[in-house]
């Protein structure tokens, strides 16, 4: 901090899941690095949950949460998604704003708030900022590839691509994604972009992932957590929607020297010592995220995939994703110790651990990142949202592993993860997008260096 010049107090408030809070606290401890207090966001349902030993990481953190508004039994899970939304919208942005309010004072401790960084998923937490005079900025943790493509989607509906019919061909290209038209297909636009399979109708969450995505050009900049050469079209087509944009990501690449705990879930150390024991490069890593719930059915064909592959096998399988329990079903597949499960991985102390070959993954964003800084070959198999259009990238524009798209039989399980494990052509080019992104990530790349125009920015704002 220059001398004389005020304390800087930036209040980060994520979308309260976890793919978002990991991406927000990656930026906070790279803010927290260049000298500024932050005030990070939880709710209180969360907040229980984590672990405070972020609160005693620096003086200049602390933890606030404000009530998300749903009952302490709700399952706060994907498919509630549209409960979550709608109670933090009344409950939760009635709390914010009197905390907002209560922050606009120095309270001895800490300094006045200055300005506001909110989750693009939550637009009233930066409208009421701005309504109380803090200058507030848009966090999207999405790939930018994947809000281009939520841009686009007034003008898809308008030429009649989108909603995309039950039945309709998934393999036909997409024209009017700026910079993807060719090899953008419909299967590969975000999931609400199609018709529910057996409602036939439109899915909500399309227009409301729309308009949060418009509403991000009236905060004072949009920060993504990309980088500019891994996503450099999009992003400069993005910019003309915005006020201002910054890609500085992978963020966890970038504020690793200063990392926080991140996880909701109690961390299963355990499985470091079982990769101890294998050999280079023997063992694939699965994990499909936070979120994602799947049928018993796509379990045993996604099972029987591995076990059919033959590779020894770390799989990462929350207790809430698979209705029935599977774990008596894994250990007797992956017969002969092949098979290590647990609830919740250190997912990015797994995939920087030379036994790990492949990741199986659903492709969410931070997951992505995290396979491409750790240069490890990646088989796709999305769900939602922006996984779909990822894991096209993965496939075709960086060529750091496959996409399993829309299929889950064990024989494509088998074949990809076989390809991810043996295919010297995906390591080579997994291991060169890796060494790009760690330059962006470097003192004087592009990620690093936006990442110093970011906080000078703040600052500026904050006078
Ligand atoms: C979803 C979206 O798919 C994502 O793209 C969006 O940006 C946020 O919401 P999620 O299912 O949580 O996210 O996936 P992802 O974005 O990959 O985040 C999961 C995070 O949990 C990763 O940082 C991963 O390292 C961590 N994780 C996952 C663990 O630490 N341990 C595990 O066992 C599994």
């Amino acid at each position: 901090m220059q001398p004389g010049m005020a304390p800087v107090h930036v209040l980060v408030f994520p979308w309260p899941m976890q793919g978002h809070i990991n991406s927000m606290l990656h930026l906070t401890a790279g803010l927290l690095g260049a000298g500024l207090h932050i005030t990070f966001l939880h709710t209180d349902h969360n907040l229980r949950r984590v672990d405070r030993a972020n609160a005693a990481a620096s003086p200049r953190l602390r933890l606030m949460s404000v009530p998300d508004g749903l009952p302490d039994d709700h399952p706060r899970s994907v498919d509630d998604i549209k409960d979550l939304g709608r109670s933090l919208r009344t409950t939760g942005s009635v709390a914010y704003r009197a905390l907002l309010a209560s922050l606009l004072v120095d309270d001895g401790g800490f300094p006045k708030l200055s300005c506001v960084v909110a989750d693009g998923l939550l637009p009233f937490a930066t409208d009421i900022a701005e309504a109380l005079g803090v200058p507030a900025l848009a966090f999207r943790t999405e790939s930018a590839c994947s809000l281009l493509a939520y841009l686009s989607v007034p003008r898809l509906v308008e030429l009649g691509e989108v909603p995309i019919p039950v039945g309709a061909e998934l393999d036909a290209p997409v024209h009017c994604v700026p910079g993807m038209e060719g090899f953008l297909r419909r299967r590969d636009l975000p999931s609400s972009c199609r018709l529910h399979a057996e409602t036939h109708d439109v899915d909500p969450m399309l227009q409301v992932l729309v308009s949060y995505t418009a509403h991000s050009s009236r905060a004072r900049a949009l920060i993504l957590n990309t980088a500019a050469s891994l996503e450099r079209s999009a992003l400069a087509h993005i910019a003309p929607h915005m006020r201002d944009v910054f890609a500085i990501g992978p963020l966890h690449a970038i504020s690793a020297a200063t990392a926080l705990p991140t996880s909701l879930w109690r961390e299963d150390d355990g499985c470091m010592a079982w990769l101890d024991g294998h050999a280079d490069r023997s063992v694939v890593y699965v994990s499909l995220g936070s979120l994602t719930v799947i049928s018993l059915e796509q379990f045993t064909e996604l099972l029987s995939g591995l076990v059919g592959a033959g590779y020894a096998f770390l799989w990462a399988l929350r207790p809430d994703m698979v209705g029935a329990s599977p774990k008596e079903a894994i250990e007797k597949a992956g017969n002969g110790g092949k098979a290590r499960i647990v609830d919740w991985a250190p997912q990015r102390d797994v995939l920087r651990h030379r036994a790990v070959g492949c990741f199986l993954t659903h492709a969410g964003w931070n997951s992505t990142l995290e396979g491409v800084v750790e240069g490890v070959p990646l088989v796709c198999w999305p769900f939602f949202m922006d996984q779909q259009i990822n894991s096209r990238f993965v496939g075709t524009v960086w060529g750091n592993g496959v996409d399993m798209k829309d299929v889950c039989e064990r024989a494509v399980v088998e074949r990809m993860v076989r390809e991810a494990m043996e295919s010297g052509e995906l390591r080579t080019s997994a291991q060169a997008l890796a060494q790009q992104v760690r330059r962006d990530v470097a003192e004087g790349g592009s990620s690093t260096t936006e990442f110093h125009r970011l906080v000078s920015f703040i600052k500026q704002l904050s006078c």
